[in-house]
């Protein structure tokens, strides 16, 4: 079969990208997608999509810069969380599919509660904290971030998904920037170690090194959080945090020192355990354990 003009485009893109990633008929296509609007179905189909002089120059910047590693969602803008699509760019760590169960047993935790009061430190493009306003309007939202060009992303972030979460630039570890207590302390922290840091694969090196590294075991931020947030939490709140592979038994630790009880492990979709919860006591009564 004669293949169309766009087909052969399309195989180029595809054949180039398979030296930096498994996964180039899908990246082919999204590229394409972005510079014209290209489908699966108008490929499959054959159908005759030119491409003007400007979409192709477009198109060959985005291989070129995909040939040097930069990340696909980078070089695309944007990328789905949760159903969402949020902006991303450099400065701002990509929201995983990984985090999506953080997600859901945040959910979990505050079902029972009318309107509370959540606390997502450490946010990012606020891919969470955005999630979770939009997931339960009833809720008060606050959102803290370091990085000014990840706040960045934050804001426009918020403000497209018309989201009225309440964002502070500033560092985490200052629990005075913010008052009041809160029914969820969520966070996804920077957790990776310094031998996890020294094998990452070139396209994860150009997200910001302050959105991966938790110190040389990576379990700097959970240390601390556990040090200052169980105060800050209404009786009965919960804490809930993201955890790299193998890290569950030192943060169970860490949650059981700081007093809190009910502490549950999460899988993702890999069957690594990957987010762990734990609530304060109620008035001085244990909650009753939780699966
Ligand atoms: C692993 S990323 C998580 C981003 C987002 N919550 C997500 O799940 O995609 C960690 C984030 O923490 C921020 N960060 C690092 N140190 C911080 C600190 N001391 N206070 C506040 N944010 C910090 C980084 O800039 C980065 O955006």
């Amino acid at each position: 079969m004669v293949k169309s003009r766009i087909q052969n485009v399309y195989e180029n893109v595809r054949e180039a990208l398979e030296r930096v990633t498994d996964d180039a008929g899908f990246e082919a296509l999204e590229l394409m997608h972005a510079v014209c609007g290209l489908t699966r179905q108008d490929l499959l189909m054959g159908r005759d999509i030119s491409l003007s002089d400007g979409q192709q120059k477009k198109l060959d910047e985005l291989v070129r810069r995909r040939l040097d590693h930069e990340p696909l969602q980078y070089l695309l803008g944007e990328w789905d969380f949760f159903g969402r699509t949020f902006s991303v760019g450099e400065g701002v760590l990509i929201p995983r599919g990984d985090t999506e169960p953080l997600v859901e047993a945040c959910l979990e935790l505050i079902k029972r509660k009318h309107a509370p009061r959540i606390l997502d430190l450490c946010t990012g493009s606020g891919c969470i904290g955005i999630t979770l306003a939009l997931e339960r309007p009833d809720a008060e939202v606050w959102a803290v971030e370091k990085s000014p060009q990840a706040f960045s992303y934050f804001q426009k972030n918020n403000q497209s998904f018309g989201s009225p979460i309440r964002g502070i630039l500033g560092d985490a570890l200052n629990p005075a920037l913010i008052s009041g207590n809160f029914d969820l302390i969520v966070s996804n922290p920077p957790y990776l170690t310094r031998s996890e840091m020294d094998a990452l694969q070139p396209e994860v090196t150009r997200e910001p090194a302050m959105a991966l590294y938790g110190q040389d075991d990576g379990l700097y931020f959970y240390k601390e959080f556990c040090k200052i947030y169980p105060q800050r939490l209404n009786p009965g709140g919960a804490l809930a945090f993201e955890i790299g592979d193998g890290q569950q038994s030192a943060v169970c630790g860490f949650l059981t020192e700081s007093g809190m009880i009910s502490i549950c492990q999460k899988h993702d979709l890999h069957g690594i355990i990957r987010v762990i919860t734990a609530r304060n006591k109620l008035s001085g009564q244990e909650t009753p354990a939780e699966t």
